[in-house]
């Protein structure tokens, strides 16, 4: 890795450093800061399709008075076959500070900051990791509940290809959250989850005792066929009236989006008091604006340990 800053996963950051970023996403949320990222040329290259990440990281350079750039992979000089690495090479050149990258496969961001002099960001690479959405989930969390040490967090779904489950998931731990990974076997092997993650499968075990669910989308995008029926997860997975009816009043639930109604929530869950998407949705910019402000201008305030 060459010596420019990068966020590629979670484990990038230090806890006091996130306890930094979530400082300036509340200052940021209080009063628009101002042109932070005056003279600061951003790229943005999604091969993958997006419209949370994408827009929110659009917003929050503009915001900080960024110059922003899109870079639509299939109408760039990849198709004539240049290399990501020498179109890094070449837009580092131009004076590019930071590349944010959304790729399918896993370890491709991590692969460019190798031969980019200035700053990536991964924007979700396969099944791997998708940092800054763990973190604007983290923040809502904390937000809610304050200290997250033994808070329970139910994560249901496909968590095998969930790369927000995995960068979540990581940080939920590190914060001392109790996590309860929920789904079937072959969303939720029992070899993949770590001895500090508790593995449920009946997702009606955990309805009474989460205080937050965060449920998943089916990553039908990253395997060939479905494991099981849509009927037979619907029935066993779905968060619908008849489940919701049986959590407590102040369980929030929360969703990275996409999601697919009718399949892992009915549209009750829209109408629950407790429903906290929209509120994921508007910390994503200023998370995101925390970022870009913490890897380009440092963390002003943070004492090195
Ligand atoms: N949560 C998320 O990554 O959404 P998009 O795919 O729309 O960016």
């Amino acid at each position: 890795m060459r010596t420019t800053r990068s966020l590629i996963d979670l484990d990038d950051l230090s806890a006091r450093e996130i306890d930094y970023i979530f400082e300036r996403t509340a200052d940021f949320e209080r009063e628009r800061p101002g042109r932070l990222l005056d003279g600061v040329a951003c790229v943005n290259m999604f091969f993958e399709h997006s419209t949370r990440t994408m827009t929110s990281f659009t917003l929050a350079q503009k915001r900080l008075g960024a110059d922003v750039i899109t870079i639509w992979p299939k109408e760039s000089s990849l198709s004539k076959g240049e290399t990501i690495e020498d179109t890094a090479i070449t837009l580092a050149a131009m004076g590019v500070n930071v590349l944010v990258i959304r790729h399918p496969e896993p370890g491709f961001p991590r692969r460019v900051a190798l031969s980019f002099d200035g700053h990536v960001i991964n924007a979700g690479d396969g099944g791997h990791a998708h940092p800054t959405q763990a973190l604007l989930d983290l923040y809502t969390l904390r937000e809610e509940f304050g200290d997250l040490r033994g808070r329970k967090i139910a994560i249901v779904g496909d968590i095998l290809h969930s790369r927000v489950a995995h960068s979540s998931i990581a940080g939920l731990r590190n914060l001392g959250a109790d996590v309860i990974a929920v789904g079937p076997p072959a969303f939720l092997p029992d070899e993949f989850m770590q001895a500090s993650v508790r593995i449920e499968r009946d997702f009606d075990a955990v309805l009474e005792e989460a205080d937050a669910i965060v449920l998943l989308r089916i990553q039908r995008e990253r395997f060939e066929s479905m494991p099981m029926t849509d009927d037979e997860y619907i029935a066993q997975y779905r968060l619908d009236s008849g489940r919701l009816s049986r959590l407590r009043e102040e369980t929030i639930i929360m969703h990275p989006g996409p999601y697919n109604r009718g399949v892992e929530l009915d549209d009750s869950v829209l109408e629950f008091a407790g429903w906290r998407y929209a509120k994921q949705v508007m910390h994503g910019v200023s998370v995101r604006m925390a970022i870009l402000d913490f890897l380009i201008n440092g963390a002003r305030a943070l004492v090195s340990p």
